[in-house]
């Protein structure tokens, strides 16, 4: 066993696998492009204060699960529990929200939460996210949740579902929330679940006691307390995912894990995770920006958990074998002898500079040794080439699928290579 392993409960990826990863953050990051969204990289690490403020001080990922530490000026620094609260803070620091609006945006990468580890939920975990901010259309709530959509049907998977709710307008949660309050008198609670009542009263339908399940069930419901607009709304988003030929299922008991969320909320979820079934999430967050010291502009956004969508993948069987997944180079290329070792040195990269993808078998190998790693590398074509060859100016191209060799000429390369590549596109 090495001496060093990695930090107890962190995913990580590597080769061969590491293209199922790569696959499914690409599809999903492509279909955040495809409707129109720009890329935003934010730092891994903020103001504590920012996840207090943005994602709420009464959920778990705030007061429990959050890598907190002091830098060496004495600041509190946090690592990113999710992408929101920082794009927020970019967007009203650098003011993205003084042009054209709505202000939309991707990203992607590592985010950190201090969660008991197993399978699909991580210490840290990769997250494709999305945000549209400065547009309080339905629609725009539709065009969020079908890019989510798009990205995962995309990747091929098909037995997941989209639950979605409304957590209303400020006037529709005061509302409930008198009833709610009375409600809770009726329940023998203990301190902390009271004071965490307190500061959001939604999250006791998140309790995972038993206890607190049961008597919840019983609880008055945030959908039957819209506002006649926050109605309208969700009717029209509704109405636009049915005609997306979306399916959903309306639960008026799912809750998001932070507090920001108003209005439209959803979660997809996956049939073959178990408990971490999640594979996204996300929803309005009207109040968020002004909350953060911003213009008062509503916005909304997902986050996808690609770890667990590469897990939901393989539940699925898309990814039949590793074969498939092998993300070789087109052209591999054998030095026979240490003499021609530099020419090859030399074509490999005449045809890297013409856009081919091409790699050698480095170190000193015999042939069998060097065929050995052109295989595993899972390139499409071999070349082998030694003095003879260099005499020549000949030597032959084999196909790795089918065995099929030809003869090439060395001096033609890369044009013949290129050209013989995009014939076998056309082929396919
Ligand atoms: P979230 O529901 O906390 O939302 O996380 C989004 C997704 O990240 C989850 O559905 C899940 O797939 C994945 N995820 C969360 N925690 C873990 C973990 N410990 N291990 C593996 N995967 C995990 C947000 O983060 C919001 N910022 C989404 C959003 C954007 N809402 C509006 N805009």
């Amino acid at each position: 066993m090495s001496k060093f392993q990695a930090p107890k409960g962190v995913s990580e990826y590597f080769p061969p696998l590491s293209s199922r990863f790569e696959f499914v953050r690409n599809r999903l990051i492509t279909s955040a492009q495809t409707a129109g969204y720009q890329l935003i990289e934010l730092p891994v690490f903020e103001d504590t204060e920012l996840f207090k403020r943005g994602v709420g001080e009464s959920t778990d990922v705030v007061s429990k699960e959050m890598y907190t530490f002091e830098d060496r000026g004495g600041r509190s620094i946090t690592l990113r529990p999710e992408g929101t609260a920082g794009v927020m803070r970019s967007v009203i620091e650098h003011n993205l929200d003084k042009g054209q609006l709505p202000v939309k945006l991707w990203y992607s990468g590592q985010f950190f939460r201090a969660e008991r580890p197993q399978a699909g939920r991580y210490r840290q975990f990769y997250q494709v996210g999305i945000e549209a901010i400065g547009a309080n259309d339905p629609q725009i709530d539709a065009e969020v949740i079908s890019v989510a959509w798009r990205g995962f049907a995309s990747i091929g998977l098909k037995n997941f579902r989209l639950d979605i709710t409304s957590l209303g307008d400020a006037e529709s949660r005061a509302a409930h929330r008198v009833d709610l309050v009375k409600f809770f008198d009726t329940l023998n609670l203990d301190d902390a679940t009271r004071a965490r009542a307190a500061m959001n009263p939604l999250r006791l339908f998140d309790d995972k006691r038993p206890e607190i399940q049961e008597a919840m069930k019983k609880a008055p419901r945030l959908l039957d307390y819209l506002s006649n607009e926050s109605r309208a709304h969700f009717e029209k988003v509704q109405a636009l995912l049915t005609s997306f030929d979306i399916p959903f299922t309306v639960n008026p008991l799912m809750v998001r894990g932070l507090d920001y969320y108003t209005g439209t909320t959803f979660e997809f979820v996956h049939e073959g995770l178990g408990a971490q079934s999640g594979i996204g999430g996300g929803g309005r967050y009207d109040g968020l920006m002004a909350q953060l010291g911003g213009a008062d502009l509503s916005g909304i956004g997902f986050g996808i958990g690609v770890d667990r969508v590469v897990l939901a993948a393989e539940a699925e069987g898309l990814f039949p074998d590793e074969e498939s997944v092998r993300s070789g180079v087109d052209l591999f290329l054998i030095a026979l002898g240490n003499e021609s070792k530099d020419q090859v040195a030399v074509l490999l990269n005449s045809l890297r500079e013409a856009g081919i993808s091409a790699d050698m078998a480095y170190g000193d190998r015999a042939l069998k040794g060097a065929m050995k790693a052109a295989d595993k590398s899972g390139a499409r074509f071999c070349l082998v080439v030694g003095e003879d060859e260099i005499q020549s100016g000949e030597a032959n191209l084999k196909d790795m699928s089918s065995g099929h060799e030809q003869t090439i000429r060395i001096g033609d390369l890369p044009s013949s290579f290129a050209a013989l590549l995009l014939s076998e596109k056309k082929r396919d």
